[in-house]
């Protein structure tokens, strides 16, 4: 049976972090950011990088932001797993969700996700995330596409 376990990272885990957001086809789905921007955010007070293991391997990694929100506001800047449809990033997801309801201060984690990306936004919901609203066309690609984003979040009494 396989074993999906959560840790946080250490420096030496962005360059699998760097491979994880790059991924096939994520582009679509998922920021990416360069080694500078990295060392920069997991350096943040209220960030949280996480890294999801497979029977002990990395498998998947996820970005916590405003962990020190003074409103309980933390936004889950971004998740992605190695080979996704295979299981591990739903029960990753979980330990994520419990990572951040674990620090007393989180009163709603958030997210945004483009409704474009039917995976994830099943996810999300069937995890107890819920919409609130759509970010019409406020996303736009360097070759001018637009899409639109919807913004989801579960509630601390909701994930009790
Ligand atoms: C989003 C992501 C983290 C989810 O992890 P995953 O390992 O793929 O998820 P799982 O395999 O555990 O579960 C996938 C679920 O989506 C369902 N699914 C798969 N493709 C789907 C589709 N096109 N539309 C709707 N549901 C779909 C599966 O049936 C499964 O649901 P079920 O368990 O209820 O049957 C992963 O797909 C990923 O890294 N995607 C690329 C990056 C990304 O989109 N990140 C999120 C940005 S907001």
């Amino acid at each position: 049976m396989t074993t999906v376990t959560i840790r946080l990272a250490a420096p030496a885990d962005i360059p699998f972090i760097m491979q994880t957001e790059r991924g096939e086809g994520f582009g679509e789905f998922v920021g990416r950011w360069e080694l500078a921007q990295h060392e920069a955010e997991f350096a943040k007070a209220g960030n949280a990088y996480l890294i999801g293991e497979k029977d002990g391997s990395p498998n998947g990694f996820a970005i916590l932001r405003d962990l020190d929100d003074p409103f309980g506001n933390v936004l889950l800047k971004r998740i992605a797993v190695r080979e996704p449809g295979a299981g591990f990033g739903k029960a990753f997801l979980w330990l994520v969700m419990a990572n951040a309801f674990g620090r007393e201060k989180t009163h709603r984690l958030w997210l945004d996700v483009f409704v474009h990306n039917d995976r994830a936004r099943h996810v999300y919901r069937s995890l107890g995330f819920r919409e609130d609203g759509v970010l019409r066309e406020a996303y736009a690609w360097p070759d001018g596409r637009r899409a639109s984003q919807m913004l989801m979040s579960i509630l601390r009494p909701e994930w009790r």
